[in-house]
C-alpha cells in the first residue's frame, strides 16, 4: 500500500507502540481488501465493548494498549456495553466488573463514553461524504444510506486501530463507484409502520447478503423506520448499503441510484411483509416472560410512545419489560416525565446496555417479545431466548398482559 510520510512513521513505531499497533491492524486490513492507500477519517465509533464479545483476553489487551499511552485522534464514540451504570439490574457482580473495565480501558483512550448504537441522535452526526471508521452494523448502514458518508463496515479492532492512527484502508464504501445499487425492490405493498420496516429489511437482507438493495415505492418514511429497516438489512444480511429513491441523498432517481443495466427487479407485495415477520418470530409458546423494545436504541420520539401505551397500566407481575436507550436520552425523557411513566407501571427504562450484549438471559428468560427486527433475529442465538415480533402495541400488550396476543 502506498503510506504517507506521517503513517509510514506510524507504521515504523516512531509514534509509540499503539500506532504501530494501529497501522499493523490497518494495512493488514488493506491488503485483504486491494485497498492502494489510506483515507484520513473524520470520526470513529468502536463497538464490540460488551464483555460478550471482548472476553476477559480482549479487556487486558485494550487495557494493556490504553497503559502504553494510546490516544483517539479523531472524535470516537462507542458503542453499547452490557451494563447500566445507573442502577443495579442485579446482574452478575463479576460480570459488571469485568464490564467497567472495558468501558475505563476505551474512555482513557479519549473515546466518548456515549455508550449507544445511535451517536447520531446524540449529535455525532457525520456530513454527506465524509469518511469514517465507524463499526456496529446498524450504525453504519445508517450513516452511509441516510447521511451519505462513506463508511465500511468495520470491526472493533479496526474502528479503534483506525481512531489510534485517523486513517482507515480506502476500499469499499469509501469509493463512489461501489456505492451504486445491486438489486432494485419495487414495493407494492403497504409499509407503513416501524415494524413493517423491520420486516421489510429482514425479507430483503436474507435474500440480498451483501449487495447495495435500492427500493422503490416507500413513501416519507421518518427517521426511525429508516434506522430499523437499515439495522434489519444488516442483521438478516451483510448489509453495508441501502437507497430509497427520493428519500436517501444518492438516490434522487432510480438512475442515480442504480448500477447500469441489467439489474435483478424483485416484486415486493404483503405477501413478503409477511414472510419477514414470520422469519423473525421463533417462539411458538404465548405465554410471555420478557418484553424488550430499543434496538437500535430508542428514539425520544419511541420513549414517548411506549409512556403513552403504558398510562394507567401495569406490567404482569411475571413480565419482566425493560427499554433500551442512552444515558443522554434518558435524561430528556425523565424530564418530560416518561421514564416515570413507564416504571411507575413497572418497566425499566435502561441506559448503556442492550438486550443482545448484556445478559438478561441470566434471569432465566425464555419467551421475548419485541419490535426489534434486529433483537429478533439476535436472541434466539445470543440470549438462547424465542422471540414473538410484532408492533409496539403488541409488545406493550404482551407486557401486561403476560400473553403474546398479536
Ligand atoms: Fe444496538 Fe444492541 Fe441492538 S447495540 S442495534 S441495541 S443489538
Amino acid at each position: 500500500m502506498k503510506l504517507t510520510d506521517e503513517q509510514k512513521r506510524m507504521q515504523n513505531g516512531e509514534k509509540g507502540p499503539a500506532c504501530k499497533l494501529a497501522m499493523d491492524i490497518l494495512v493488514a486490513l488493506g491488503e485483504i481488501n486491494g485497498a492502494e492507500c489510506m483515507i484520513p477519517i473524520k470520526s470513529a465509533h468502536c463497538a464490540g465493548l460488551s464483555l460478550k464479545s471482548h472476553g476477559l483476553a480482549g479487556t487486558e489487551w485494550a487495557e494493556d494498549l490504553a497503559k502504553s499511552g494510546a490516544k483517539a485522534c479523531v472524535p470516537t464514540t462507542m458503542n453499547v456495553i452490557g451494563v447500566d451504570r445507573s442502577r443495579d439490574l442485579r446482574l452478575p457482580k463479576e460480570w459488571t466488573k469485568n464490564q467497567l473495565r472495558i468501558e475505563d480501558a476505551y474512555e482513557q483512550m479519549g473515546c466518548y463514553g456515549t455508550s449507544t448504537c445511535v451517536p447520531y441522535y446524540l449529535g455525532f452526526i457525520p456530513r454527506f461524504g465524509e469518511h469514517l471508521a465507524w463499526a456496529e452494523s446498524s450504525a453504519v448502514v445508517f450513516t452511509n444510506s441516510v447521511l451519505g458518508a462513506r463508511d465500511n463496515r468495520e470491526g472493533g479492532p479496526s474502528a479503534l486501530a483506525a481512531a489510534l492512527a485517523g486513517c482507515t484502508p480506502y476500499y469499499g464504501m469509501h469509493i463512489k463507484e461501489n456505492r451504486l445499487g445491486d438489486v432494485l425492490y419495487k414495493v407494492s405493498a403497504k409499509v407503513k409502520t416501524l415494524t413493517d420496516y423491520g420486516a421489510l429489511g429482514a425479507y430483503v437482507g436474507k435474500r440480498v447478503g451483501t449487495k447495495i438493495p435500492v427500493f422503490e415505492g416507500l413513501t416519507e418514511p421518518n427517521t426511525e423506520d429508516l434506522v430499523y429497516l437499515g439495522a434489519a438489512l444488516a442483521s438478516s444480511g451483510a448489509v453495508a448499503m441501502f437507497h430509497v429513491i427520493g428519500v436517501t441523498p444518492e438516490a434522487p432517481s432510480r438512475e442515480a441510484a442504480m448500477k447500469p443495466a441489467p439489474y435483478d427487479i424483485v416484486e415486493i407485495t404483503d405477501k413478503e411483509i409477511a414472510e419477514g415477520y414470520s422469519q423473525l418470530t421463533s417462539a411458538t409458546e404465548r405465554k410471555i416472560d420478557y418484553v424488550a423494545i430499543g434496538c437500535p436504541h430508542c428514539s425520544l420520539r419511541q420513549l414517548e410512545e411506549v409512556a403513552k401505551l403504558l398510562i394507567g397500566r401495569k406490567v404482569a407481575p411475571d413480565v419482566t419489560l425493560w427499554v433500551h436507550t442512552n444515558a443522554a436520552i434518558k435524561e430528556i425523557a425523565k424530564q418530560l416525565g416518561y421514564v416515570k411513566i413507564i416504571e411507575d407501571a413497572g418497566g425499566v427504562v435502561t441506559q448503556d446496555l442492550c438486550t443482545i450484549l448484556g445478559n438478561p438471559e441470566t434471569f432465566g428468560f425464555k419467551n421475548l417479545a419485541t419490535n426489534s427486527p434486529k433483537m429478533a433475529f439476535y436472541a434466539p442465538g445470543s440470549n438462547g431466548m424465542n422471540a414473538w415480533f410484532g408492533s409496539v402495541e403488541n409488545c406493550i400488550d404482551a407486557a401486561v398482559s403476560g400473553y403474546w396476543r398479536g
